[in-house]
C-alpha cells in the first residue's frame, strides 16, 4: 500500500525546533514518510510561533496558501487527495489553554479548512526524535515559562514552567553520544531556572526570593560526558547564579558564547517589562561573568519601542549595549500580543517609523560593527 506522506514546516525558536523533531517521530510511527514538498502531501503540519504578530501572521499565510492550493486542484484530485493541514505549536497551545474555549472556536471558524488544532503535550515526547542535524543534538530540559514578563505570550501557549527529570535527560544525552554526537544543546525557555519548579529551597536573586535551580548540577553532568561543546538557551540573569559561572569555568567544552537576553537598558522600561532587574544588575552580572570565565562573549535579545521608550530611555539601551560588547543581539520591535499585561494597560504608541529606526541604530552598533 502507498505511504502517507507529511511535509512539516517549522516557525520560531529552537524550541520549536526540537519539538519538530519529536512531531515527526510521531508521525512516522503513525505510517507516514516525510517528504520535503508541501504540494505533494497528504498532510502539512505547521508547527506554529506566535511571539509577534508578524509570526503569527507567516502562519496564516502559509494556511491561506495550502487552500488556495487545494481549491485550484480540486478539480483534478479526488477530496482524499487534498493537502491536509494540522496545526500544533503555540498557537494551537494557546488556542487550548484558553479555558473558555473562546480562542479555539474562533480559529475553528475562521480555519474550518483546519483539520486539527493539536497541542503539542498531545505528542509524546518519550518518542526518539527524528534528528535533523548530524552533529549537534537538540536537547528539551524544561517546557513552558513561569516568568510573564509582561509582554510574552509564551507562558500563555506553553504553560507554566515543567523541568524534565535529570535521569532522563542524561539518559538522552548518552543516547547521542552513543549515536556519534559531539555538540549538545541544551533548551528551555528558561533554561538556567531548570529545577525551580521541583526545589523546595529558596533563594533570594536580584532581589526577589525564588526557587533554587538546578541547572549548574545538570550542567556539570553533562559537560563531564564525552562531548567538545555544550550549549544552552535561553538563559535569564536573575537565574544566573555564581554556582553557574564556577561551573562554566571548570569545564572547557561548555560554549564560551552565551546567551543572555537583556531586552531593555532602561529601569523604568525593564520594570513595565516585568523583568525584575536593574541595567546596573544586568551590567555586574556580565562583568562578574567576565572576570570569573576567561573568553567569555555574549549575545542577547532586545525590544525596542515597548510602551513609554522615549529617546531617553532607548539611549539607556544603546548604552547598556556599549558597555556590554554583545557579539550578537536580536533586535525585536515590540509587537503587543493579546491577553498579555503589557497589551492589556498599555498603548502600542511608539510609530512603526521610529521602531525601524530603533533598531537600525542597535544592528548597526552590534551586528554590523565588523
Ligand atoms: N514583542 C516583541 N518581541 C518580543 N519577544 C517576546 N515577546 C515579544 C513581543 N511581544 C522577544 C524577546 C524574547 C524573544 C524570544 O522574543 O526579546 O527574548
Ligand atoms: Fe517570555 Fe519572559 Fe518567559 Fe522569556 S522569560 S519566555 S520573555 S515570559
Amino acid at each position: 500500500m502507498k505511504k502517507l506522506k507529511f511535509f512539516i514546516k517549522t516557525f520560531g525558536c529552537i524550541q520549536n525546533t526540537a519539538d519538530s523533531e519529536r512531531i515527526k517521530a510521531f508521525y512516522w510511527n503513525k505510517g507516514y514518510e516525510e517528504i520535503d514538498n508541501w504540494k505533494k502531501s497528504d498532510l502539512v503540519i505547521i508547527n506554529t510561533c506566535i511571539i509577534r504578530e508578524s509570526a503569527e501572521n507567516r502562519v496564516y499565510g502559509l494556511i491561506n496558501l495550502i487552500n488556495q492550493w487545494n481549491k485550484k486542484t480540486s478539480f483534478t484530485k479526488a477530496t482524499d487527495g487534498q493537502v491536509k493541514i494540522i496545526v500544533t505549536g503555540c498557537l494551537a497551545g494557546l488556542a487550548h489553554k484558553d479555558k473558555t474555549g473562546k480562542k479555539l472556536n474562533q480559529l475553528k471558524r475562521d480555519f474550518p479548512e483546519v483539520s486539527e488544532f493539536l497541542p503539542i503535550e498531545k505528542i509524546s515526547f518519550k518518542l526518539d526524535p527524528i534528528r535533523d542535524k548530524k552533529d549537534l543534538a537538540l536537547i528539551p530540559i524544561s517546557f513552558g515559562c513561569s516568568n510573564f514578563c509582561s509582554y510574552c505570550i509564551v507562558p500563555f501557549a506553553r504553560g507554566p514552567e515543567l523541568s524534565k527529570p535529570m535521569e532522563e535527560i542524561l539518559k538522552e544525552v548518552d543516547e547521542v553520544i552513543k549515536n556519534g554526537f559531539k555538540e549538545v544543546l541544551l533548551i528551555g525557555q528558561n533554561v538556567n531556572s531548570y529545577g525551580a519548579d521541583f526545589n523546595d529551597e529558596t533563594e533570594v536573586s536580584m532581589g526577589k526570593k525564588r526557587f533554587k535551580s538546578s541547572f549548574h548540577k545538570l550542567l556539570e553532568e553533562v559537560a563531564k560526558k564525552d562531548l567538545q561543546k555544550v550549549s544552552f538557551v535561553s538563559s535569564n540573569p536573575w537565574d544566573f547564579s555564581d554556582e553557574l559561572i564556577e561551573t562554566i569555568a571548570k569545564y572547557s567544552n561548555i560554549d564560551r558564547l552565551l546567551h543572555l537576553p537583556f531586552q531593555a537598558g532602561d529601569d523604568e522600561v525593564l520594570k513595565k517589562m516585568n523583568r525584575g532587574y536593574t541595567s546596573k544588575e544586568y551590567i555586574n552580572l556580565i562583568k562578574k561573568i567576565r572576570d570569573k570565565v576567561p573568553n567569555v562573549r555574549f549575545s542577547t535579545d532586545i525590544i525596542i519601542g515597548f510602551p513609554g521608550e522615549d529617546e531617553k530611555a532607548f539611549q539607556n539601551t544603546v548604552k547598556l549595549c556599549k558597555k556590554a560588547k554583545f557579539e550578537i543581539a536580536y533586535v525585536n520591535k515590540y509587537s503587543p500580543r493579546k491577553g498579555t499585561v503589557s497589551a492589556k494597560l498599555y498603548k502600542d504608541e511608539i510609530p512603526q517609523s521610529e521602531k525601524k529606526r530603533r533598531w537600525r541604530i542597535l544592528d548597526d552598533l552590534i551586528n554590523k560593527k565588523n
